[in-house]
């Protein structure tokens, strides 16, 4: 497996695989690696005959400074798992040589109207942020396939459209969320939970599949069923912070045409916000 820093050496060496007829799965990530992380690698290796990904905390995706500052680096061990799971490349860039001219002097890409919405409207910029350091990644890479976690809904969705308008020639694969045995999502924020934040973290994911099969059963109440759960979560413990329930390829309000609803939840349980989603068909 190499390591790379530097994005001409990248660029030189995809190329050279690419001659030899290789095709190339890509998973950009953020560190500090779980096994959701390792399934998407999995899945990218299945489409493809070389396998990279890139390690990079995308300062530009952050609205606050302490989250940035704070978020957890842990490079040895996940090129260490990246080793093992048999991959080739791994990019881990600077942001210094991602972003020579800061952040505000940028070209930025910005899927507008789905991003501003929802997570978006809690963390205005954030999405652009991704929209801009995914296709960033993706020029510097030129992967033939690339794997997003539904895991973050709103930024899968926003990277699919934003892949078709800009007709990106990259096969987006969604990869389900990976859970823990309890069913709670894999995320690098459980390790921030106390033990005793670990027990009711999993009732996140129960709430969310019983409001899923209220929304299936009784649609018109959708919105009666969202203040229930939302009591259930405060109940048990959790400050919820947003559930929606939307169409999944818009993430508009649902409408008569919609044919499925993905029920996103987002809740704090101390200081931590745990988000999940599901999607459920309507008809
Ligand atoms: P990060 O949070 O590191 O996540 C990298 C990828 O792993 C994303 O596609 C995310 O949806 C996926 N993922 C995380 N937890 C998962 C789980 N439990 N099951 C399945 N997939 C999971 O998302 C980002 O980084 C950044 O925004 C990035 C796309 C790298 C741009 O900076």
């Amino acid at each position: 497996m190499q390591v790379i820093q530097d994005p001409t050496l990248l660029r030189s060496e995809i190329k050279k695989l690419k001659q030899q007829g290789a095709q190339v799965s890509f998973v950009p990530t953020m560190g500090n690696l779980h096994q959701g992380h390792l399934t998407l690698v999995k899945a990218g290796q299945q489409h493809a005959d070389i396998s990279v990904v890139s390690i990079f905390v995308n300062p530009m995706q952050f609205n606050n400074q302490s989250d940035l500052d704070n978020y957890p680096k842990t490079l040895a061990e996940d090129c260490a798992k990246l080793e093992q799971a048999g991959v080739d490349i791994v990019f881990t860039p600077s942001a210094n040589v991602i972003y020579p001219n800061g952040l505000n002097a940028q070209t930025f890409i910005e899927v507008p109207g789905m991003s501003d919405c929802l997570e978006g409207e809690l963390r205005p910029g954030h999405f652009r942020g991704v929209s801009t350091i995914v296709t960033k990644l993706f020029n510097l890479v030129q992967p033939d396939v690339a794997c997003f976690g539904e895991k973050d809904f709103q930024q899968l969705s926003i990277i699919q459209q934003m892949v078709t308008d800009l007709a990106m020639p990259i096969n987006i694969i969604p990869v389900a969320t990976v859970r823990e045995a309890s069913g709670l999502a894999m995320s690098s924020r459980n390790g921030k939970l106390s033990a005793d934040e670990k027990l009711i973290a999993p009732k996140l994911a129960e709430v969310m599949n019983n409001l899923g099969k209220s929304v299936q059963s009784n649609l018109e109440n959708y919105k009666q069923s969202i203040m229930d759960a939302s009591q259930a979560l405060d109940q048990l413990g959790f400050k919820t912070d947003k559930i929606h329930v939307v169409d999944p390829i818009t993430l508009a309000p649902l409408n008569a045409a919609s044919k499925q609803a993905v029920v996103l939840m987002a809740a704090f349980l101390g200081e931590t916000r745990l988000i999940d989603n599901l999607v459920v068909n309507l008809r």
